[in-house]
């Protein structure tokens, strides 16, 4: 019997692209990123290369943070997490924007670059114009030793691992793990996160890797969902407050590899705008998890029924009242508000993944697009 073998497929650990490989690595990516991190009785967390005092980070009254792409997506999730943890303010500019603007930035600002590569030039460019501005910068990279690592003044590494395939899976997960333990680190060092509010995020961070467990078990549900919609010529992806971000990105993944049409929208806007789109050909796919924005969501899904959208609902396990609306269902584990966007995260890349596949695209080094952008 003749049996194909490669050594390519055998650094595909058995898997039939990268990005499969690099999906399913998630759980232990997240676990490396954590390790050795999170003080659980102190309800703190140790960043060895971060470079402030406590002092430093209570002086600072605003945040910055500059990214491209998919590390951009990875800034909007952190301006909700470290505005809800840590009241300060923050803003998110996408590096291109940010370093041509001539933003406001002074000592009181800190800017966070976050950069899979470390090499972007655009957020490089970010980092020097800060500095130029008298601002400390501090970097969420995952390669060591790389260009804003070297030119920030401290780091926080994603420890993924090196990640081969073109869209971003395991990078964008450990970067929200990082930018959660950065949160949990600077509201314990200004005093805006108690000693028993850490202990109980570092225990949801702790309970992640299985929860990612989980959700990677949506992966055959996922794939005859791609069989039934990757006909389709455009989507939307709706979702709130943490959920938005990650709706951005869920659309940006499908464009980047099956080379369909895609949009995300924060759910409160459908109708100044996207709504029109919607008719019954259209997939929408709505984050609609048991959170604090619940009733809105709902509310948003059944405007889109209404319209004959074909709705894709991303739930908690156990919400029948949404599985029952929708057209299709995944029901995601219940967990707390600071991991619920990497939980998300999973089935969307799953998603992205089998619609490029049954398309027959090449998954791993999509059509114009390079893993680092080192050229403006
Ligand atoms: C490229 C990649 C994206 C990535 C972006 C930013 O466009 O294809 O996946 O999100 O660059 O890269 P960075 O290394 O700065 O995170």
């Amino acid at each position: 019997r003749h049996i194909d073998w490669s050594p390519l497929m055998a650094e595909k650990g058995g898997f039939r692209h990268f990005m499969l490989k690099e999906i399913f690595e998630q759980p232990r990516a997240v676990q490396d990123t954590m390790a050795g991190r999170l003080l659980e009785e102190e309800g703190n967390v140790y960043l060895e290369d971060l470079g402030l005092t406590d002092a430093e980070m209570a002086g600072f009254s605003r945040i910055c943070i500059v990214a491209c792409g998919t590390s951009w997506h990875a800034g909007l999730v952190g301006k909700f997490l470290l505005e809800e943890l840590c009241r300060i303010s923050v803003e998110v500019d996408i590096a291109s924007e940010f370093r041509y603007r001539n933003p406001v930035v002074s000592s009181g600002t800190l800017l966070l670059a976050i950069s899979q590569s470390g090499e972007t030039a655009d957020t490089l460019a970010a980092v020097r114009e800060a500095h130029g501005k008298g601002a400390k910068a501090i970097a969420i990279c995952n390669v060591v030793d790389s260009s804003i690592a070297r030119e920030a003044d401290g780091v926080v590494y994603t420890h993924a691992g090196l990640e081969i395939g073109v869209a971003s899976t395991k990078a964008f997960v450990t970067q929200l793990v990082a930018i959660s333990l950065f949160a949990l680190r600077f509201g314990r060092a200004t005093g805006a996160i108690s000693r028993e509010r850490g202990i109980e995020l570092t225990s949801s961070l702790l309970h992640l890797p299985a929860f990612i467990e989980e959700a990677l078990q949506l992966d055959t549900a996922v794939e005859s969902i791609a069989r039934r919609y990757h006909n389709s010529s455009d989507f939307l992806y709706l979702g709130r407050g943490y959920s938005y971000p990650i709706a951005l990105e869920g659309a940006l993944k499908l464009k980047e590899i099956s080379y369909i049409h895609a949009e995300g929208y924060p759910a409160g806007e459908m109708k100044h705008g996207p709504i029109a789109l919607i008719d019954e050909n259209m997939p929408v796919v709505m984050l609609v998890l048991r959170d604090r924005h619940y009733e809105k969501v709902v509310s948003n899904m059944e405007e889109v029924i209404a319209r004959g959208g074909r709705v894709i609902a991303l739930c908690s396990a156990g919400d029948s009242e949404t599985a029952q609306k929708a057209e299709a269902v995944l029901e995601l584990p219940s967990c707390a508000e600071i991991v619920a966007p990497i939980i998300l995260s999973i089935p969307l890349q799953l998603l992205a993944y089998h619609v490029s596949v049954l398309k027959g695209n090449d998954v791993d080094q999509p059509r114009n697009l390079a893993k680092s952008v080192t050229v403006e």
